[in-house]
């Protein structure tokens, strides 16, 4: 059976892009694949969160994972800093990983521009990091959404360079996954890029009725199409796209055709994507509260992920171990 690993760094709420682009590929692949699901406390250490907060970083996430649909009986879902391997590997892969590929990473020079200020070496290695996080289970597959292909490349890159630098066939390539093939990018309703916690424009699972509809009646529109057939600005677009994710066809179709023929009025067409988003999140907003006044369930549900981890983990880099050269006296 193929394995699959993927993660979300321990940095506020998870929004509906984390959840089209990311949370419900997992949700899907814990039937058929041997899953482990993580939280990335290590990488959100990369913005120096305050220790009074850390934990309940790492808390919030578990919790909207379960929320959401992840089930530990089906799969590992651990924190990352409870599996000391990765770090071990990490170091590993970090003599493998040259300066000049790290600093082409759009992400890095994304974060050079964003906190010119707190330029560190973790960030620079973010994407190792990642690799030591997916290569130590030794994943096949990787639900990731679109920003990450990347990253998942420099995976394989390492995954390459190392089993060919040791002539061994230790780690397997990793491949981004989405089950409608493509990877995801769920939109801003600020007629900007992406969703995104650092672009202060999301739609978070945790959202109240009132707060979401609030929000997407708030989102960028123009005056509205003045000849049939237009083409869509882009503000518009992100609406249909989130339309395209939260709604049946029949209503895609409905509010396309009033596109097409100037009849559409946008506040009808937020109305219905707020009621759609809503359909989706608020029964895991209910269940995020059961979840989080759990404490030991969530021990429970942590411990076992952390056991189950560690003991792939451990085996991958016994063999790592040797390939390399280490040997004890
Ligand atoms: P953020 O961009 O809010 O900081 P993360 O970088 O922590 O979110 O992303 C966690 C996961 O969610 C990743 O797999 C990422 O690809 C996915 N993801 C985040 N934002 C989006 C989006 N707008 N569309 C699709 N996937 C997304
Ligand atoms: N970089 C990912 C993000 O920002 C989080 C992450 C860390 C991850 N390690 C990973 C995702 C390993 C998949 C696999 O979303």
């Amino acid at each position: 059976m193929e394995t699959v690993l993927s993660g979300i760094r321990s940095t506020g709420h998870l929004h509906l892009g984390n959840y089209f682009g990311a949370l419900r590929n997992y949700i899907k692949m814990q039937d058929e694949y041997n899953c482990f699901f993580f939280i990335a406390d290590l990488h959100s250490l990369t913005t120096h969160p305050h220790p009074a907060d850390f934990h309940a970083g790492v808390k919030t996430i578990l919790c909207e994972y379960l929320a959401s649909g992840l089930d530990p009986e089906k799969s590992a879902i651990f924190v990352q800093s409870d599996v000391p391997e990765v770090s071990e590997l990490y170091v590993l892969l970090n003599m493998i990983a040259y300066k000049g590929e790290l600093e082409r990473t759009a992400s890095f020079k994304e974060k050079v521009r964003k906190q010119e200020d707190n330029v560190n070496a973790g960030l620079l290695t973010y994407p190792v990091l990642m690799a030591a996080d997916i290569l130590i289970h030794r994943a096949h597959k990787v639900p990731v959404g679109k920003d990450q292909e990347q990253h998942l490349e420099m995976a394989r890159v390492l995954a390459r360079r190392f089993n060919n630098m040791y002539g061994a066939d230790v780690f397997p390539e990793p491949q981004a996954f989405n089950f409608g093939s493509d990877l995801v990018k769920v939109p801003g309703l600020d007629g900007s890029g992406k969703m995104g916690k650092s672009e202060g424009n999301g739609v978070y699972l945790i959202d109240d009725e009132k707060t979401i509809h609030k929000k997407v009646m708030r989102a960028v529109t123009d005056s509205g199409p003045t000849e049939p057939n237009s083409k869509m600005p882009d503000s518009i677009e992100n609406i249909f796209t989130l339309l395209k994710i939260v709604s049946t066809p029949d209503t895609v179709a409905h509010f396309t055709e009033a596109y097409n023929n100037c009849s559409i009025r946008y506040g009808d067409l937020k109305k219905q994507l707020a009621a759609d988003i809503c359909k989706h999140t608020l029964p895991i907003r209910e269940r995020i509260e059961e979840i989080y006044n759990d404490e030991a369930y969530l021990h429970n549900v942590a411990k076992r992920g952390r056991e189950l981890a560690r003991e792939s983990a451990s085996a991958t880099l016994k063999e790592v171990r040797a390939v390399v050269g280490f040997k004890s006296f």
